[in-house]
């Protein structure tokens, strides 16, 4: 990857995170830098999504410290931290499956919806300005990704490739600097395992958005991602470059070595 990375947005120190007697994350460091794609890979139950989840503010990690632009958050909601500038999309599709595309992408704009409702429902003049506007920044994601005939579908009707689209869609509704993105490619076919690899690398490229990417496809990885980071049993086992990782013999005995 010739990808120009700048410094370090995201710095996540020594997290660690128990449920009960399970521990999912043990002592976790890893840095991510301003405009990579950063790889998560790891076994099944590895602890990959409840990285994720410490960093948007779904878990709250018993130990560690996490930083965005050198601002440690501690105790934030996910809401909080998607104000901060961090989206995300789910392992298992949230999206809403009776309502249109449109619709579901404008779910991301809510962050930035500043009328309120019953100025929006009278359609007073700032607020209906404002619904414009939104209707524009959906309009222009739904162009990116090539969903225009599905604009008016509701979410459910559409085959699996596409929703996965719409969430990343969803997701970008709401410009985040960093793009936090669980398994996008599960249970997709090759054709569409590699257009949404192009979305990928477009939303990197064409917006500047920095972004984590957990996938089990090593190809995909090894294709897209500028370095990597190496979990098993909730505990880090490499980091390095696509080769680096691939070459390092803990990372063969815990996960390459086995078929996914
Ligand atoms: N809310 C929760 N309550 C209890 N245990 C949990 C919870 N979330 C995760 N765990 C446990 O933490 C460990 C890590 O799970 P996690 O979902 O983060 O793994 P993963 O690497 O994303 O796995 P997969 O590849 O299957 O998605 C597992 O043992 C899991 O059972
Ligand atoms: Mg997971």
């Amino acid at each position: 990857m010739t990808r120009q990375v700048g410094d370090v947005i995201l710095d996540v120190k020594n997290i660690s995170l128990s449920f009960g007697g399970v521990k999912a994350l043990t002592d976790i460091s890893f840095d991510l830098r301003e405009h990579e794609i950063r790889a998560i890979i790891g076994p099944n139950g590895a602890g990959k999504s409840s990285m994720l989840n410490c960093i948007n503010g779904v878990y709250q990690p018993q130990q560690g410290s996490i930083a965005l632009r050198g601002r440690t958050f501690r105790h934030m909601n996910s809401r909080q931290v998607a104000e901060m500038g961090v989206a995300r999309t789910f392992q298992n599709l949230a999206l809403f499956k009776g309502m249109s595309v449109l619709d579901n992408i404008m779910t991301g704009r809510n962050l930035r919806m500043k009328s309120n409702l019953l100025l929006q429902a009278l359609r007073f003049g700032p607020a209906e300005r404002e619904e414009i506007e939104h209707r524009r920044v959906v309009e222009r994601i739904i162009d990116f990704l090539e969903i225009q005939p599905y604009r008016k579908t509701p979410v459910g009707k559409m085959p699996y490739g596409l929703q996965k689209r719409v969430d990343l869609g969803r997701a970008l509704a709401m410009e985040p600097q960093v793009l936090l993105l669980d398994e996008p490619m599960a249970g997709m076919n090759v054709e569409e395992k590699q257009d949404m690899s192009r979305f990928i690398l477009d939303v990197n490229d064409e917006f500047g958005t920095t972004i984590v990417l957990i996938e089990h496809d090593m190809g995909v990885v090894m294709d897209i991602s500028d370095r990597v980071v190496v979990l098993d049993y909730g505990k880090k086992i490499g980091d390095g470059t696509p080769s680096e990782v691939r070459g390092n013999p803990d990372v063969i005995r815990a996960y390459l070595g086995v078929q996914h």
